[in-house]
């Protein structure tokens, strides 16, 4: 595996282009699953500074905090609660350009602003989900839904 995360400048696009295939490269071989959400998390936190990266994982019917770079966060999330548990629920990722407009957003820290949640699916059932924060209004769209979808799918299960 690569020692060394090469960090890109430019858009959004070229910035998933050159990650993508290190994140390739970081998981390879790796079969642990804590080990692999722990360097994707820091991946994308590198390359793209955002304000909150991580996981949460499903345990018990809850969501429990996993992996993640950022403050300290909320540790368990109910189905169907805030951003997270609504991902979970409807098994679909979500995108909020702004938190305050969402409906029960749990709000782990003030300076959150926008928000994407991506399920991981495994057989067709969630087992956890990827939460990234901003502290901007509107960070995330469909470029960010693409491509951090194909790196989860990378994940070896
Ligand atoms: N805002 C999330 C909770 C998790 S933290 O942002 C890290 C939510 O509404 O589910």
């Amino acid at each position: 595996m690569a020692e060394d995360l090469s960090i890109t400048l430019g858009s959004k696009q070229e910035q998933y282009e050159s990650l993508l295939p290190q994140i390739q490269g970081l998981l390879e071989g790796e079969t642990d699953l804590i080990a692999n959400l722990a360097n994707v998390a820091a991946a994308l936190k590198e390359q793209f500074a955002w304000f909150w990266v991580g996981f949460y994982l499903v345990k018990n019917d809850e969501l429990v905090l996993g992996p993640f770079q950022g403050p300290v966060a909320c540790t368990r999330i109910k189905k169907g609660r805030g951003v997270c548990g609504s991902s979970w629920q409807e098994a679909k990722t979500l995108i909020v350009p702004d938190v305050e407009k969402f409906p029960g957003h749990i709000a782990c820290s003030s300076l959150s602003k926008s928000e994407i949640v991506i399920p991981l699916l495994k057989n067709n059932t969630v087992f956890g989900v990827l939460d990234v924060d901003s502290d901007m209004l509107n960070d995330f769209d469909e470029t960010d839904q693409f491509h951090l979808e194909k790196i989860i799918a990378l994940i070896n299960l």
